[in-house]
């Protein structure tokens, strides 16, 4: 059995052969609200890693540098080996969530512009919202990845949400994770309906995790319908 370096809330991480590369392995545990509420949804583990595989292929079509290199099983992948910045980039572009709270923006008003946030990865203070001086100052990312990442995540969002609109799904808002990879920067962990929101487009419906988060039911149908209407694949 591969050696385990890491179980996070979702997923866990083996180290393989080749010492470049890392094997993911997702779970169908969830939690919400920084470990407060846990659960597990039926199959997540399995759609989660089916449509982060095709967010990844279709961003690495469209030039965006990413860690994923194939799919090996149902609930696997194989990465390239990152060391992660401990900064968490969260795109916006329709108030909700915590944004719709702090500014006290109703949820579904549409934001003028993308907003870029920038959070500092730490359990233990629950991700806080941190600025750039904030990123510099802590040493958690240089000048150019600040800049770099920043860029990216609105790339990234563009790639996606002209996708996802012909799938007639709204990009409401997204996180992403960055690392490095013998010098070069790469965007890591996973993109699913666990760390974005999807809203059907003519009918509103939350097809992401605020399912799990809010109680609305039918979570594993939302998941299902995401890898459906992104790759035709029934589950
Ligand atoms: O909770 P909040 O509104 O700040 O979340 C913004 C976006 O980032 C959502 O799509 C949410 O799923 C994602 N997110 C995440 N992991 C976190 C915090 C937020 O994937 N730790």
């Amino acid at each position: 059995m591969a050696q385990m370096l890491y179980e996070g809330k979702a997923k866990k991480v083996y180290a393989t052969e080749n010492p470049d590369e890392y094997l993911v392995f997702y779970k169908d545990d969830a939690t919400a609200f920084n470990g407060v509420k846990r659960g597990t949804i039926l199959n997540k583990g399995v759609l989660n890693n089916k449509i982060s595989a095709f967010f990844f292929d279709l961003l690495g079509k469209n030039g965006i540098p990413h860690h994923f290199v194939r799919l090996v099983s149902d609930r696997e992948m194989l990465v390239k080996k990152l060391t992660i910045l401990q900064i968490e980039v969260v795109v916006r572009n329709i108030a909700a969530g915590s944004l719709a709270k702090r500014i006290g923006w109703e949820e579904g008003r549409k934001l003028p512009q993308p907003v870029v946030e920038l959070y500092y990865k730490n359990d233990d203070l629950g991700d806080p919202l941190i600025n750039e001086y904030h990123a510099r100052a802590m040493g958690l990312a240089d000048d150019n990845q600040l800049k770099a990442i920043q860029e990216l995540g609105l790339k990234i969002n563009a790639i996606l949400g002209a996708y996802l609109k012909e799938k007639k799904l709204e990009l409401i808002d997204f996180k992403l994770e960055f690392g490095l990879h013998n010098g070069q920067l790469l965007l890591g962990d996973e993109i699913s309906p666990d760390t974005c929101r999807f809203w059907d487009s003519e009918t509103g419906q939350k097809l992401d995790k605020d399912r799990f988060r809010r109680d609305l039911g039918d979570v594993e149908d939302a998941y299902k319908e995401v890898l459906y209407r992104l790759t035709g694949e029934k589950l």
